[in-house]
Order: structure tokens, then C-alpha cells, then sequence
């Protein structure tokens, strides 16, 4: 191992292990979740390399281990879980330790092989100066290797800003790879010197040697720049998944700086396709950067509950680290539409349960991590710690009224609510609506930990308190 990579990763330890008993929920931290992957330190933001390899769960993370702002450089940070609720946090996987990523490891993907796990990401390097679109920069595409999935063995560069095609400026990223027939396919996301997001697609047939086969993009420019793509099929029906940058913000959907969402994709990602209309994937304040992988049985989806270059604040960096992910959820595609479920292990953190009709108002104390389910006839007011979720025409509007820290209101289209799943962790809210047909990702920071939850019209109310999942600590490297 390198020199520099061994002070890397052993500095970062030190800083994870310097958090006293910073990973569970302590007394001392009252927005730390229970059942979502949060660094104990430092700054989280994409979930990167979603796996599952000889029989563990691996998830890595676009980390800032030394700044809880997530102005510095990024690492891959790392947990591994047999069952999804049972965690480790590993040593970090990647470090900025070479020429070619110099000012961060970027967001990337897992590729499981028969000898170990193959790891793509971009490596950033960024000059003094430039204008950081077509100077002054590389987006370097890069392999690791582990043979256990834990420790590195070698990286090595495999692309440069000139291997990529003529039209794009420097920004080339987040390469997301698979195999099929054979083959291997890799996705990025580019932005072109006419400022248009597109996606481009890449194959090889050893893992190291690539070349651009077609390119995916909208007929009118949509937003300049497409970031963390992903290609799937799921129940018959091809997905582009990507976070378009630059696209107007107008309405449900798309209030957030920048958006995310999934093109429907018909043809051959490979050789001719047409992208359908652009469908939101979260109503949300905190959901970005989402990436998805099989397990051989589903396919699951994390997202980063975040979202870059919003004005509002999370009062955790005060406490020395900021953000967490989404718990996994499943996906399926049903009626035309992709829809998100909390997967199905998080039922085993069910404790205590509470159930209750209600005709008018209701209110009942709940625990800060629950799992609230409601149905409901007719409209519908709930209000969780300041946290009001409310039907509107046609539309179902979230207003933070308490504890947003510059959250105010989101929109979501939603034509009748039959039912509502919200996952509520110490300062995170999962909206699942109508069977995980409509979702909406937030943070809020109530300043009591007693959580009220009340609600108005007609339904049936099922509350039960969730339990904390195990995360340890392997040790030092
Ligand atoms: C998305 C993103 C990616 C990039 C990473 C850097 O949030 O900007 O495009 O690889 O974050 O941390």
C-alpha cells in the first residue's frame, strides 16, 4: 500500500474514532438517526459502489472525512451489513492519493467479479486556474481493485478528458457500470460545450478497455449537465435515472436547485433509443444522487438525502458532521410508474405498536424513530413535530413550519391520497405515498424529542416505534 494512502486512511480513522460513541443515536446529539448511515465525522453526500458481494451489502460514500461543510476533498467512505441492519464501518476504501484524483475521488460504481470487486469512479484534478468547464481541470475515469472488497490492491487510470468525445467540455463524470451478454456497459454523465446534459455509454469486454458507443440526450437541451447516471430495466421497462443540472425550477418536482428524476427509455440504450418525458423521482427538500444495484432477488435504490448548493442549513455540521443516506428502498415499476418501498428488512426494527381510528382530530405521542402508517378517506391533515403534510387540489403540500433551518414547502401531484408511510428518524422524514407511488425526502430539526404527531379527517392510524440498527466499528486498518 502506498505511503500516502496509509496516512490517509489512518488519519481519517483517527478523526471517526475521536467522535465519542458518535455512531448510534447518544444523548448528546439529538438529530444523529437511528436506522439511517450517517458518518460519525466529516461530510457524506453520494452513495457510490452499491453492491452486494460474496454475501455482504457494501456501501460507499462520497465523504469529506476532515470537514462536516464538505468544502475538501472526497474520499470513498464505506460500510458493509449482511442483513441491511446490522453495519460496519469500514476503513475508507479510496483515498485522493494519485495523480490522476488528486482533488477527490468522485462518485462511481461496483462491478462484482469472480476475483473481487471492481470499482469506477472519476478522478477530479483541478488546476489554480481555469474556468472549471473548459479549463482547468480533468474528470479522469479510474478503476480500483480489491480482492475482498475491503482492502485496495491497485487503481489505475483508464480514461481521460481526451478519450471522451469531441463536443463535451471538461465535465465528464459518475461512471455507473454493468454487464449484460457478455459484455460491460458503463454510463456518464457530460455536459457539452452547447451546455446540454447528456448521457454517455461506453463498453468493453476485459473492464479496463472502453470505447464510447452512443450517446443518450434529449432532443431540446435538458439542463446543462447530467450527473450520477444510471441505466436498468426493471419489470420490462428500460430507466435512465440522472440529476439533471440546470433545468428551470417550475413547480412540483422541480423546486430544488438542482433536479432528479428518470427518463423512460425506449430501444437500444446501445445503438438507437428515445428518451421519454422526465419524471421527478422525489418531492422533497434532501433527496439527490441516487444510485440502484440487484441483489439477485430486487432491485434496490439509496439515495444521498441531501441536495447541493441549497441555502438551507443543517444544524448538524455544528456538531461536527452532516447528512446521511436513504434507507434502502425497493423498486418496481407498476402502472407506468416507478415506485419506491422502504425495503422490507426495516420491518424487523419494529418495536411497540399503536393503532387507532380516527373520525376528526387525533393526536398521539410517537417515538422519534417511527414508522407511521396511515390510511385515510377524503382529505387529510397531519402534523409531525412542525412538520405538516396537508391535501391541497389535486396536490400534497409539505410545510415545514418548526425546525426546517430554511425548509419551508415542497408540492407533490397527487390526485387522491388512499395512504402515507413516513419514516421518521432523529431529523429525517421518508414520505411514501400511495404504496410508494409519490415519495418526498426531507430533514427537519425539532427541538424537543418528544415527537406529536396529530392528524384531521378520516382513516386509520398505525404507529409503531423503530428500534435503532447496530453499526460498529472494524477496526483501525
Ligand atoms: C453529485 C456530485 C457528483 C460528483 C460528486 C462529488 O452530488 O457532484 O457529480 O461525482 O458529487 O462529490
Amino acid at each position: 500500500m502506498n505511503v500516502l494512502r496509509q496516512d490517509l486512511q489512518r488519519l481519517a480513522a483517527l478523526a471517526e474514532q475521536a467522535a465519542p460513541a458518535a455512531d448510534q443515536a447518544v444523548p448528546a446529539d439529538p438529530w444523529r438517526p437511528g436506522f439511517h448511515l450517517a458518518p460519525a465525522v466529516g461530510f457524506l453526500n453520494d452513495p457510490n459502489g452499491l453492491c452486494r458481494f460474496r454475501g455482504e451489502y457494501h456501501v460507499f460514500y462520497q465523504y469529506a472525512p476532515f470537514d462536516p461543510e464538505g468544502r475538501s476533498v472526497r474520499f470513498w467512505g464505506h460500510y458493509k451489513s449482511r442483513d441491511l441492519l446490522n453495519w460496519e464501518t469500514c476503513p475508507v476504501m479510496l483515498c485522493p492519493d494519485a495523480p490522476f484524483d488528486l482533488h477527490g475521488v468522485y462518485s462511481g460504481s461496483a462491478l462484482c467479479g469472480e476475483d473481487g470487486l471492481y470499482l469506477y469512479y472519476t478522478g477530479n484534478v483541478k488546476e489554480e486556474e481555469g474556468d472549471y468547464i473548459l479549463t482547468g481541470r480533468e474528470s479522469n475515469t479510474v478503476l480500483a481493485y480489491s480482492p475482498d472488497g475491503v482492502h485496495l490492491a491497485w487503481k489505475r487510470l483508464l480514461m481521460r478528458n481526451e478519450d471522451y468525445p469531441p463536443e463535451l467540455t471538461l465535465h465528464v463524470r459518475d461512471p455507473k457500470v454493468w454487464e449484460e451478454d457478455g459484455r460491460y456497459y458503463m454510463v456518464q454523465g457530460a455536459r457539452t460545450r452547447e451546455d446540454a446534459g447528456e448521457a454517455l455509454l461506453f463498453e468493453s469486454t476485459d473492464k479496463l478497455r472502453w470505447t464510447h458507443i452512443h450517446t443518450l440526450r434529449t432532443e431540446e437541451p435538458f439542463g446543462y449537465m447530467w450527473e450520477c447516471p444510471d441505466i436498468f430495466e426493471i419489470d420490462g421497462q428500460q430507466l435512465l435515472l440522472t440529476c439533471p443540472q440546470g433545468v428551470r425550477r417550475r413547480g412540483p418536482g422541480f423546486e430544488n436547485p438542482y433536479a432528479c428524476g428518470y427518463f423512460p427509455v425506449s430501444g437500444d440504450v446501445r445503438s438507437r433509443c428515445v428518451l421519454g418525458e422526465f419524471v421527478p423521482l422525489d418531492y422533497g427538500f434532501d433527496f439527490y444522487a441516487p444510485q440502484t444495484f440487484t441483489d439477485g432477488q430486487r432491485r434496490l435504490l439509496v439515495g444521498w438525502m441531501g441536495m447541493p448548493d441549497a441555502d438551507y442549513k443543517n444544524p448538524t455540521a455544528a456538531q461536527g458532521w452532516q447528512h446521511c443516506l436513504t434507507v434502502p428502498r425497493e423498486l418496481r415499476w407498476e402502472d407506468g410508474r416507478l415506485r419506491m418501498r422502504p425495503a422490507r428488512e426495516l420491518e424487523a426494527l419494529r418495536g411497540r405498536i399503536r393503532e387507532t381510528a380516527f373520525s376528526g382530530r387525533c393526536e398521539m405521542e410517537v417515538s422519534p424513530m417511527s414508522d407511521l402508517l396511515v390510511s385515510c378517506e377524503g382529505d387529510l391533515s397531519l402534523n409531525l413535530s412542525g412538520a405538516e403534510l396537508r391535501t391541497e387540489e389535486g396536490t400534497l403540500a409539505l410545510t415545514i413550519r418548526e425546525g426546517g433551518c430554511g425548509r419551508t414547502r415542497r408540492t407533490a401531484p397527487v390526485d387522491t391520497l388512499r395512504n402515507l408511510r413516513i419514516l421518521a428518524d432523529a431529523s429525517t422524514l421518508e414520505i411514501f405515498v400511495n404504496d410508494g407511488e409519490t415519495v418526498l425526502t426531507a430533514k427537519w430539526y425539532p427541538e424537543d424529542r418528544r415527537r406529536t404527531l396529530a392528524l384531521e379527517g378520516r382513516g386509520r392510524v398505525t404507529a409503531y416505534d423503530l428500534q435503532p440498527m447496530n453499526l460498529v466499528r472494524s477496526p483501525a486498518p
